[in-house]
């Protein structure tokens, strides 16, 4: 799996020193359409640091369960899948940014990028997300991926799993309405006929198995900062997330001051 955007350490002038500011590592989670990509690569922009999307590398797992006809529920089956498959992130270009890609997704070498972004492959990624065998192998390379920090990552067991010791947790959350009729937005623009209550009742049906699965459910960590961007654009929730990492950078660096 490749990274975005990674630098380890920034220098910033201070008194005349260069001081090593730490470079944290942040967990975002949150439920479908809270805004999660979207603030996560912002955060990531304004930083300096490395996105990482999660989701996308179950989606492009699921992707490849549906177009291999395996069962959703064979669970062998699936974990070794999840250990032959290699799945890459990359940084959009211009026009795919343009295009409302977040980033690039490829699949075996295969650029899949819109492809995961329908309604099965939601489904079928939150399905398969359910088997523990599958997790282990995409959380350790989530983890391979975060290693050395500087690098925002979501999804949904990012600071309860994957990084429980992140500097910055986040867990942000929008009103079920609001997320549904953002990604009734979305399918609209991408020409999709699908209705504001079947988008409603998909994002439902899915963060309901989220929440309620066995392994790494959906759950807000007890040190997460709780941010409801319902009435918040982007902009401003990337904003807020990158004020509280200054903060955090601070302590960290005042911290390693005193010691
Ligand atoms: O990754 P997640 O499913 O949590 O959400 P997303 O894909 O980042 O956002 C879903 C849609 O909501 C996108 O079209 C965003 O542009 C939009 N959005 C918004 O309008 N206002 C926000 N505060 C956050 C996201
Ligand atoms: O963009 P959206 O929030 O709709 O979904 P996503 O982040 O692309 O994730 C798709 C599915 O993958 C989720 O519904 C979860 O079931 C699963 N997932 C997970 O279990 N753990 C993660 N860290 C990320 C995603």
């Amino acid at each position: 799996m490749q990274l975005l955007n990674h630098s380890r350490e920034m220098h910033t002038a201070k008194s005349g020193c260069a001081t090593k500011m730490p470079k944290l590592t942040i967990a975002i989670d949150g439920p479908a359409g809270s805004g999660k990509s979207s603030v996560a690569r912002r955060v990531a922009a304004m930083l300096g640091y490395s996105y990482l999307d999660s989701g996308a590398m179950y989606r492009a797992l699921a992707l490849k369960a549906l177009r291999h006809q395996v069962a959703l529920d064979n669970e062998s089956r699936l974990a070794e899948l999840a250990k032959e498959t290699h799945i890459e992130l990359k940084a959009p270009n211009a026009e795919q940014e343009a295009a409302g890609a977040k980033n690039c997704v490829f699949l075996d070498g295969a650029d899949v990028t819109v492809e995961i972004r329908t309604g099965e492959v939601a489904q079928a990624a939150s399905r398969l997300a359910t088997i523990a065998k599958v997790r282990q192998v995409l959380v350790a390379e989530q983890q391979r991926g975060g290693a050395g920090g500087g690098v925002v990552m979501e999804g949904r067991d990012i600071g309860t799993v994957v990084f429980p010791r992140a500097e910055l947790k986040i867990f942000l959350d929008a009103s079920p309405e609001e997320r549904a009729e953002r990604r009734w937005k979305e399918h609209q623009e991408k020409g999709e006929r699908l209705t504001l209550p079947e988008v409603f009742d998909e994002v439902i049906e899915r963060d309901k198995r989220d929440r309620e699965r066995k392994v790494s459910p959906l759950v807000r960590a007890a040190d997460a900062v709780l941010v409801d961007n319902t009435a918040m654009g982007i902009e401003e929730t990337a904003r807020l997330i990158v004020m509280l990492a200054r903060e955090r950078e601070k302590e960290l660096t005042n911290i390693g001051r005193a010691r």
